[in-house]
């Protein structure tokens, strides 16, 4: 009888006492050949069926773009193939895993949020509300190879940061992960905005958690002022070793700092040092020498770092987040030629178009090469990064394309493949900051 004892503890065997052991080695033998086949068939299905997932992705759409070898197919199908390998959750020793290395991968559970649940989406980033018909480009969550993100966690996250001030310091990117974090924490606690400041700086204050969250305004980072008028839009005049003190000033004041900035950059603009004109990028001025956009940015974050990682004043338990260039997905066009982005999943890692992604990640790479610089440098003030670019270049669905409410200003029917859509792939941003905060409150564990 002893050697049934386990069988006969299963609950589904469970049966009537006093069955003899002949009886019982027939049903253990009985239940191995029904596991058996169980499994064959299911082998079975699972190699002959051409694709057994087929009921699930057939409610995908997908986008199949010439010359673009877009091959989604065999993209679920490795899915499919990869998913069920089940990770251990302590795999996420600190170090071990590369957060940022990864793949989108299908997320039944859908967003954390939705433009019910989180009354402070912009409407120039609310797509659903704006005529955004599909919705799949919202579930999908990154995997990173070696180990797994956990999604965001309100509560989780205003319990570390509790009693603390976090800013995002940036152009329109930084308020666009400011309005998704907005979003994520309001599913935790109730936000009071503080109009203690002017737009386009603002604060939100959660009671429960005294936590306060803020995003400052700045085009470059450092210093500029503008210098006139180009044919499409207005050109500055860039101090490449002045800080922007507009936000700098602030600074004393906070826990977390996430830094950012590109986009300004991309246009014509005077670059000067020492307060001389040293040259431009984009300009046609035949005397003035064209440096390049990367040139200028890594020295903007070359100053920006510098200037952080010397902050007198500034708390000595300051995290600053150096957040990477968040990539533009225009096809068909650009920005001003009818440009679009009407994509509708992700592309893989394959499918990314390296040549045309160059020049995105170029402006990653001198962003992080400035971050590791100054990592290795800065004596006790605490530096990582949101190194969000190679995910982000993979969400070409994850833009507002037509569906946002000011695309008639100035006339004009515009078209944006900058932002993102709230909520949307964007929210991965802070998934991102979540886990790293974690990790710098001490817990060796991710999850
Ligand atoms: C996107 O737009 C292009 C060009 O107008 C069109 O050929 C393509 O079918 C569109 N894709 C989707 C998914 O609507
Ligand atoms: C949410 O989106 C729906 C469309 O799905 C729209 O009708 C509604 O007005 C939106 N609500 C808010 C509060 O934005
Ligand atoms: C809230 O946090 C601030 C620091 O951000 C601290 O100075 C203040 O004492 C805290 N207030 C309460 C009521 O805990
Ligand atoms: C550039 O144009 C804008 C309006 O288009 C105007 O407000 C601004 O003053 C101009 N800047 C210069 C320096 O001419
Ligand atoms: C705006 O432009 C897009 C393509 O860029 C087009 O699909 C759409 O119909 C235009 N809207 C109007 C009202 O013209
Ligand atoms: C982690 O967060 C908690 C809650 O704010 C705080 O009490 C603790 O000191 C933090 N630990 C570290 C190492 O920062």
């Amino acid at each position: 009888m002893k050697k049934t004892a386990t069988f006969e503890n299963l609950p589904h065997y469970s049966n009537k006492k006093g069955t003899s052991s002949v009886v019982n080695i027939g049903r253990l033998v009985l239940f191995l050949v029904c596991v058996i086949g169980l499994t064959w068939l299911l082998t079975i299905f699972v190699l002959h069926s051409p694709n057994p997932f087929h009921k699930f992705m057939s409610k995908r759409s997908y986008p199949r773009i010439k010359n673009n070898e877009l091959n989604l197919e065999k993209y679920y199908n490795s899915i499919d193939q990869i998913t069920p390998v089940i990770h251990p959750q302590n795999e996420n020793v600190e170090g071990k895993c590369d957060l940022f290395k990864g793949r989108w991968v299908p997320d039944p559970n859908g967003p954390s949020y939705t433009n019910w649940s989180c009354p402070t989406i912009p409407e120039y980033r609310n797509c659903i509300k704006f005529g955004r018909k599909d919705t799949d480009y919202m579930n999908w969550r990154w995997k990173p190879d070696e180990c797994e993100l956990p999604r965001f966690n309100s509560k989780t996250f205003l319990k570390i940061v509790q009693g603390k001030k976090l800013a995002l310091i940036g152009d329109s990117l930084a308020r666009n992960q400011f309005d998704s974090l907005l979003c994520l924490l309001s599913q935790g606690d109730t936000p009071k905005e503080i109009k203690d400041v002017e737009e386009p700086f603002r604060t939100f204050y959660f009671p429960t958690y005294n936590f306060t969250l803020m995003v400052f305004w700045t085009k470059f980072l450092v210093a500029s002022e503008e210098r006139g008028n180009s044919t499409i839009s207005p050109v500055f005049n860039i101090h490449l070793d002045k800080i922007d003190i507009n936000w700098a000033d602030k600074l004393p004041d906070l826990n977390y700092a996430i830094i950012s900035a590109s986009h300004w950059y991309i246009r014509e603009n005077y670059l000067y040092g020492g307060g001389k004109l040293i040259g431009c990028i984009y300009c046609k001025d035949p005397g003035v020498h064209d440096y390049g956009l990367p040139f200028a940015l890594q020295k903007a974050f070359a100053t920006t770092l510098k200037y952080i990682s010397e902050c007198k004043e500034c708390r000595k338990d300051l995290l600053t987040l150096v957040r990477t260039f968040s990539p533009t997905h225009f096809e068909y066009g650009t920005w001003n030629t009818g440009g679009k982005c009407n994509r509708t999943s992700p592309i893989t890692e394959e499918q990314v178009d390296i040549e045309g992604t160059k020049y995105e990640r170029e402006l990653r790479d001198v962003q992080i090469k400035e971050f590791d610089i100054i990592k290795n440098t800065a004596n006790g003030m605490m530096f990582e990064s949101l190194d969000i670019t190679k995910a982000m270049i993979m969400r070409p669905d994850g833009h507002p394309g037509n569906s946002w409410k000011d695309r008639w200003t100035d006339g004009k029917n515009r078209t944006d493949c900058v932002h993102w859509c709230l909520p949307g792939p964007i929210d991965v941003w802070n998934d991102f900051l979540m886990a790293v905060v974690q990790k710098k409150n001490g817990s060796t564990r991710l999850l």
